[in-house]
C-alpha cells in the first residue's frame, strides 16, 4: 500500500474548471477538436462483457475466465463501480487484486478495460464528504445506497475523482493488458445546489461579460425578470425564459465535459498512447451536449439496450449512426443487454438469434466492439434479474452458445473489417440545442424531434442503405445531401456554413421549425428560416400545430400515378415564395383557412446547389416521396442495391476494402440478389445469389476497391 501526500487539487480544479469553462465560452460548445488516436481502437472487431471480479471469490475467477474464452470474448471491463473495493478507506489504496484480475484474464487471451469508479463513490467519502453529494431540483441530498449521488460540478470530488483516477493510472497506466479506460459510467444526473447555482452563475458571467449583454439576448423585460447582479439568476430546467433554460443545459455540457476531462488529466500523462480513453453514453439521451463531452474522447461508444420488445433498426440504427458522429468515426458499443434487462415494463427476452443480428447490425453501422452487461448474474445486488451470460451458478445461460457463435464469427470477418467504417453520401444534421428548444416549447405535444428526424431517416436510409449523422457544425462538403429536420436552432455561424455548402454545390434540405431560434434561444427577427430566408427565397409567414391530418397536394416534381392521399401530420407552416426561382414541391389541401391553397414545400437551385424547405411533419408515405425526389435531385446512389424488405445492408469501406453485411430483420426466409459475385466470408465461398433465414446474417465482401 503507497499513501502519497494528495496535492492541493481544489485550488487546481478551481483553476481548471474555469479555463475549461471560458475556453468552452470563447470557442462555442460544439467545436469538435481533434481528439487523440490510440491504437486499441484500430483493432479490428473485439467482442467484450462487463465483468466484476471483485463480487466473486478469486478462486472462482479462472472459470469464468475460461468461459470467456471459450466464447470468443477478447476484453472484459472491469473496475467501474469498485471504488470501495479499490480505496477500502480513505487513502488505502487495494489494487493488488485488480492486478491479479488483469493478469489472469491475460493468460486467457483476454484484454481490460478499466472504468474509473467514480459512478459509485464508497459510503466513507460521502459521510466524510456530505458536500459531494448531489442535491435533487428538490433541494434534498441524494444518499449513499445506489449510485451517481455525486454533484458533477462539486470541486471536492472533482479532487477525490482525480486522485482514483491517478491512482488507477499510475498503477495500470502501462499494464500491456490494459487496452484502455472508460471514465466514469453513463453520465447523467445534475446538482441543484446553491453552489451549483453560483457556478452557473459565474459561467454566465464569462459567457456574456455583462448583465446588460444578457438582459438583452435573453428580452428579460419581459415579466421583469430583468437582472441587476449575477447571483439573481436562478436555476429553470423545464418552464422558464428560453435563454436561461437554453444555458443552463450549456453549463451542464460544460461541466461535464470538465468533469470527464479532470479524469482524462488524471490517465493520460501516466497511460500508454495506445490505451484509448472514452465514455459510455446513452444513444438519444439529451441530458447534455455529448458533441461537447466527446471532445477530448479518443473513441465514443455507447449503451445499447433495446428494452421492451425488438430491435427497431431505424431507430437503433440511427443512435449508432448519432455516436458514430461524435467523432465521425467507429465507435463501440460498451454495454448491450444478454437478452434481457430489468427495467423495462415487460422485460421480454430478444428472440433466439436476435442477439447475435443486433451484434452485427451494430458492427454495420460502425461498432467495432460489442460488450455484454453483464457477464454473470451478481447474487445480490439491485440488478439480479438482469439477463447475462452465466447464471449465478456460474454455468453458462442458454444465450451464451449464441455469443460464442459471435466470437467464432466476429474472429472470422476482422480482418476483412480492419480498417474499414462507413461512408455516406447523405448526412442529416443533428442538434442538441434544437432539440431542448422544441421539447421545451412543442406547441403540439405529439411532435418529437427525435421522431421527426426519424421520419427523414427511415427512407433516406432505406434507399441509400447508410447515412452519417453528425453535428450541425461538422464538415458537410464531402455529402451530395444534407438534411436538417428541424434543425431550430441555428447560430448565425452555422448558418454561413449551410450557406456556405449550398453555394459549394451541395442539397440542403431543411426541415419544418428550422431557423427559427438563434443561439440564445430567442427567435429570429427575421421569419424562419432566420438567416437562410434570403437564400431560399421563401419563408414561413405562419406556423400551425395541427389537431388533425392535413392533406397535401403534389408529387414533389415526380409524375406519380399514386391516388393514395398524402398528409401533413403534426405540424404545419404556411410558406410564400419570394423569389422568382424558387419553386413550390408541394401544397396543402382543404384545411383551416389559412393554409387551404397555400405552399408547403418549396425548393431553390443555387448555382450547382439547391436549398429545400419542407414545412410540415409528413406521413411516412409523402415523406417516402420527398426523400426520392431529394435522393434524385441530389444524384445520391445506392450503396448496394435492391433487397427484399426485411434485409437490412450495412457497408462498411476503407482500406481498399468494400463488405456489405446483410442481416435479415423480417419474419420471413428473403433471396437476395447481389449486384455482382461476392465473396461470403462468413460461409466461404463466392455468391451471386443468397437466402436469408429470419435473423440470419451474412458478410459479403465485394471486389477490392
Ligand atoms: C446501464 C448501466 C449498467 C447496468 C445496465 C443494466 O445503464 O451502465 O451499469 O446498470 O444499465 O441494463
Amino acid at each position: 500500500m503507497i499513501i502519497l501526500s494528495k496535492p492541493n487539487w481544489t485550488r487546481c480544479f478551481s483553476a481548471l474548471i474555469t479555463l475549461c469553462l471560458s475556453a468552452a465560452v470563447l470557442t462555442g460548445a460544439s467545436q469538435v477538436a481533434t481528439p487523440p488516436t490510440a491504437s486499441a481502437s484500430q483493432t479490428p472487431l473485439l467482442l467484450g462483457t462487463a465483468w466484476y471480479p471483485e463480487q466473486w471469490p478469486e478462486a472462482r475467477w479462472d472459470a469464468d475466465l475460461e468461459l470467456m474464452e471459450n466464447a470468443g470474448i477478447h476484453f472484459v471491463r472491469i473496475g467501474e463501480f469498485a471504488w470501495s473495493t479499490m480505496e477500502p478507506a480513505e487513502g488505502e489504496y487495494k489494487f493488488d487484486w485488480l492486478e491479479r484480475a488483469i493478469a489472469l484474464a491475460a493468460q486467457h487471451h483476454i484484454q481490460v478495460v478499466l472504468g474509473t469508479p467514480t459512478a459509485a463513490p464508497p459510503a466513507w467519502l460521502t459521510q466524510k464528504y456530505p458536500e459531494t453529494l448531489r442535491i435533487n431540483e428538490d433541494g434534498r441530498p441524494d444518499e449513499h445506497g445506489n449510485r451517481q449521488q455525486f454533484n458533477w460540478s462539486d470541486l471536492e470530488y472533482r479532487e477525490l475523482a482525480h486522485d482514483i483516477a491517478f491512482r488507477m493510472a499510475d498503477r495500470f497506466g502501462h499494464n500491456p493488458n490494459v487496452i484502455g479506460w472508460q471514465i466514469d459510467n453513463e453520465y447523467a444526473s445534475e446538482s441543484y445546489g446553491p453552489k451549483d447555482r453560483q457556478r452557473f452563475q459565474e459561467w454566465l458571467k464569462s459567457r456574456y461579460g455583462t448583465l446588460d449583454a444578457l438582459n438583452a439576448r435573453w428580452t428579460t423585460a419581459y415579466w421583469s425578470e430583468s437582472y441587476t447582479g449575477w447571483n439573481q439568476i436562478p436555476i429553470e430546467t423545464s418552464y422558464g425564459n428560453p435563454g436561461l433554460l437554453l444555458n443552463w443545459k450549456l453549463f451542464v455540457s460544460d461541466t461535464w465535459r470538465s468533469y470527464q476531462k479532470n479524469q482524462i488529466d488524471a490517465i493520460r500523462p501516466h497511460a500508454d498512447a495506445r490505451q484509448l480513453i472514452t465514455t459510455n453514453m446513452m444513444g438519444w439521451f439529451d441530458g447534455y451536449d455529448h458533441y461537447t463531452v466527446s471532445q477530448d474522447l479518443g473513441l465514443a461508444a455507447w449503451d445499447d439496450y433495446v428494452g421492451q420488445g425488438h430491435l427497431d433498426p431505424i431507430r437503433n440504427g440511427a443512435a449508432h449512426d448519432l455516436t458514430r458522429g461524435f467523432l465521425n468515426k467507429n465507435f463501440w458499443v460498451m454495454e448491450t443487454q444478454p437478452g434481457f434487462v430489468n427495467w423495462a415494463r415487460v422485460n421480454n427476452a430478444l428472440d433466439k438469434g436476435e442477439v447475435r443480428a443486433m451484434a452485427w447490425h451494430d458492427v454495420g453501422h460502425g461498432a467495432d466492439a460489442v460488450s455484454y452487461w453483464q457477464w454473470r448474474s451478481p447474487l445480490n445486488g439491485q440488478e439480479e434479474y438482469h439477463g447475462t451470460l452465466v447464471g449465478a451458478d456460474g454455468t453458462p445461460a442458454p444465450l451464451y452458445a449464441e455469443v460464442a457463435q459471435l466470437g467464432r464469427e466476429f474472429a472470422k470477418v476482422a480482418p476483412a473489417l480492419a480498417g474499414t467504417s462507413v461512408q455516406s453520401e447523405v448526412a442529416i444534421l443533428h442538434s442538441y440545442e434544437s432539440r431542448w428548444a422544441i421539447n421545451w416549447q412543442r406547441h403540439n405535444s405529439e411532435y418529437d424531434p427525435v421522431k421527426e428526424l426519424l421520419s427523414y431517416y427511415d427512407p433516406l436510409r432505406e434507399y441509400a442503405q447508410s447515412i452519417d449523422i453528425v453535428s450541425s457544425d461538422a464538415p458537410l462538403s464531402q455529402y451530395k445531401l444534407v438534411v436538417a429536420p428541424a434543425l431550430n436552432v441555428i447560430s448565425e455561424e452555422t448558418a454561413q456554413k449551410l450557406i456556405a455548402y449550398v453555394r459549394g454545390g451541395g442539397h440542403l434540405v431543411l426541415g419544418d421549425r428550422s431557423g427559427m431560434k438563434d443561439a440564445d434561444n430567442g427567435l429570429w427577427p427575421q421569419r424562419q428560416p432566420g438567416p437562410l430566408a434570403d437564400l431560399l427565397g421563401g419563408r414561413v409567414e405562419q406556423f400551425y400545430a395541427l389537431d388533425a391530418p392535413v392533406e397535401v397536394l403534389g408529387d414533389f416534381g415526380q409524375a406519380s400515378s399514386t391516388t393514395t392521399k398524402q398528409y401533413a401530420t403534426l405540424w404545419a407552416e404556411q410558406l410564400s415564395v419570394k423569389a422568382s426561382d424558387t419553386e413550390i414541391l408541394l401544397r396543402y389541401g382543404k384545411s383551416n383557412g389559412w393554409l387551404d391553397g397555400q405552399p408547403a414545400a418549396i425548393t431553390r437551385r443555387v448555382g450547382a446547389g439547391r436549398i429545400t424547405y419542407i414545412g410540415a411533419s409528413l406521413d411516412a408515405k409523402t415523406m417516402a416521396a420527398a426523400a426520392n425526389w431529394m435522393l434524385k435531385t441530389s444524384g445520391v446512389t445506392r450503396a448496394f442495391g435492391p433487397v427484399p424488405a426485411g434485409i437490412e445492408v450495412y457497408p462498411r469501406s476503407g482500406n481498399g476494402k468494400l463488405v456489405y453485411i446483410l442481416v435479415n430483420l423480417g419474419k420471413k426466409t428473403e433471396t437476395v440478389d447481389l449486384p455482382a459475385e461476392m465473396t461470403d466470408i462468413l460461409h466461404d465461398g463466392r455468391v451471386k445469389r443468397l437466402t436469408l433465414q429470419p435473423y440470419d446474417v451474412t458478410v459479403l465482401q465485394a471486389a477490392n476497391r
